[in-house]
C-alpha cells in the first residue's frame, strides 16, 4: 500500500451534514438501593461528553488533518452549547442552526456503575420546518467553498430533505458520500456513494442468500440510485465495494476488538478523506479498513489519525 496521502488530505475541505448528537457518560460507584423505589442510587464520580453521529464522523476527519465544516441542527440548551464547545475543540468549523421551536439537542446519556451501564436516556425530537429549510439554505451557501460533501444520516430528521441537499451538490459537482439509514434508499438518488452496514443493506435491498446473490442486489441498487460506488461495511467480515467494474472486497484488519461503537463514522471519514485526496474507491476503501481496524481496537476515543494510519 503506498502511503497515506497525508499533504492532500490537509488541502481538502469536506463539509459534513446530518444529525448532531451528543454522548453523554455519568461513570459513578453503586453502594445503596433507593429508599424511593427499587433502583440502584449511583453516586456520580466522573462526567465525559462526546461528539457523536454527524458530529463523530466531522470530529473523525479533522483528526485525519482535513479542514471540516459541520451542519445540522442543535437545540437552543446546555447540551447544544457544550456540542459547539467540543466542535471548537475538535477544530470543526462548526455551523450550527439552533432550533427555534423547541426542539431540544439530541443527547444521549449513560448511567455507568462499575463499568457497567445501569441506564440510557435519550432526547430527541424532529427539527422544525424552519430548521430544515435554514439548513438547506446554509448548505447552498457555504458549497462552493468545499471539496466534497459527507451525509451522516441517523433518521434523526436533520436530512428529512436529503434531495435538496443532493441537488446542490451536483449543482457544485462535488463528490457525496451518504451513511444512509432506513429503507427508502431512492432519496439518496443522485449521489456518489453509499456506505450502508450490513442490516441497512439489508433493510434496502432484503435479505440475501449468496455472496453471488448480494452482488446482484447491489448493482441492481447501485444502478437504480445512479450511485459511482456503493460499499458495504460488514463488521467483522471487512468490507464490500461494488462500481461498474464489479465487485472487491476487503477483509476485517481487527487483532483485537474492544469496542465497536462509532467505527462507521471513522470509516465513513477515512473514505471520505482518501477520495477527496485523489485515491481510487477501492484504495479508499483499503484505508477506511485499516482505520476501522484501528478504532475497534481502542477504548474510550473513537478517532484515528493520519499518524496512526501511516
Ligand atoms: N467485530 C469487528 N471486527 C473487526 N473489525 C470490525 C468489527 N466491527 C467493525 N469493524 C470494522 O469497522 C467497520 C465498520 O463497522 P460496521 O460495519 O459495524 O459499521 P456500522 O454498523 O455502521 O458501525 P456503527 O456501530 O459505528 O454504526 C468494518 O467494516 C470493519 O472494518
Ligand atoms: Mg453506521
Amino acid at each position: 500500500m503506498k502511503p497515506f496521502p497525508i499533504r492532500e488530505v490537509q488541502a481538502a475541505r469536506v463539509l459534513v451534514v446530518g444529525d448532531i448528537m451528543l454522548d453523554r457518560y455519568w461513570f459513578g460507584e453503586v453502594e445503596r438501593i433507593s429508599p424511593e423505589a427499587p433502583v440502584p442510587v449511583v453516586r456520580v464520580a466522573r462526567r465525559e461528553d462526546r461528539l457523536g453521529g454527524a458530529a463523530n464522523v466531522a470530529r473523525n476527519i479533522a483528526a485525519l488533518g482535513a479542514h471540516v465544516g459541520l451542519v445540522g441542527v442543535i437545540g437552543a440548551d446546555e447540551a447544544g452549547q457544550q456540542v459547539r464547545l467540543l466542535a471548537h475543540e475538535a477544530l470543526i468549523e462548526e455551523h450550527l442552526l439552533e432550533d427555534q421551536a423547541k426542539m431540544p439537542t439530541t443527547l444521549k446519556m449513560r448511567v455507568l456503575g462499575r463499568q457497567q451501564q445501569l441506564l440510557r436516556v435519550d432526547f430527541e425530537q424532529e427539527p422544525s420546518a424552519e430548521s430544515l429549510a435554514a439548513l438547506v439554505s446554509r448548505v447552498s451557501k457555504m458549497m462552493a467553498q468545499y471539496d466534497m460533501l459527507v451525509l451522516s444520516d441517523y433518521a434523526k430528521g436533520a436530512l428529512a430533505e436529503v434531495e435538496k441537499i443532493i441537488a446542490v451538490a451536483r449543482q457544485a459537482g462535488v463528490t457525496i458520500l451518504v451513511d444512509p439509514k432506513g429503507h427508502e434508499y431512492q432519496r439518496y438518488l443522485g449521489a456518489t456513494i453509499l456506505t450502508p452496514n450490513r442490516i441497512e443493506m439489508q433493510q434496502a435491498v432484503g435479505l440475501w442468500h449468496t455472496e453471488a446473490d448480494l452482488e446482484l442486489r447491489a448493482q441492481r441498487l447501485r444502478e437504480s440510485l445512479n450511485l459511482e460506488a456503493l460499499l458495504i461495511t460488514r463488521s467483522e467480515q471487512g468490507m464490500t465495494l461494488f462500481t461498474e467494474a464489479g465487485r472487491q472486497h476487503v477483509e476485517a484488519q481487527a487483532h483485537e476488538v474492544f469496542d465497536v461503537s462509532g467505527a462507521g463514522d471513522t470509516v465513513l471519514a477515512t473514505l471520505a478523506v482518501a477520495r477527496v485526496a485523489g485515491l481510487s474507491w477501492y484504495e479508499s476503501m483499503l484505508w477506511a479498513n485499516r482505520a476501522g481496524g484501528i478504532v475497534v481496537g481502542k477504548l474510550g476515543t473513537s478517532i484515528v489519525s493520519a499518524e496512526e494510519l501511516s
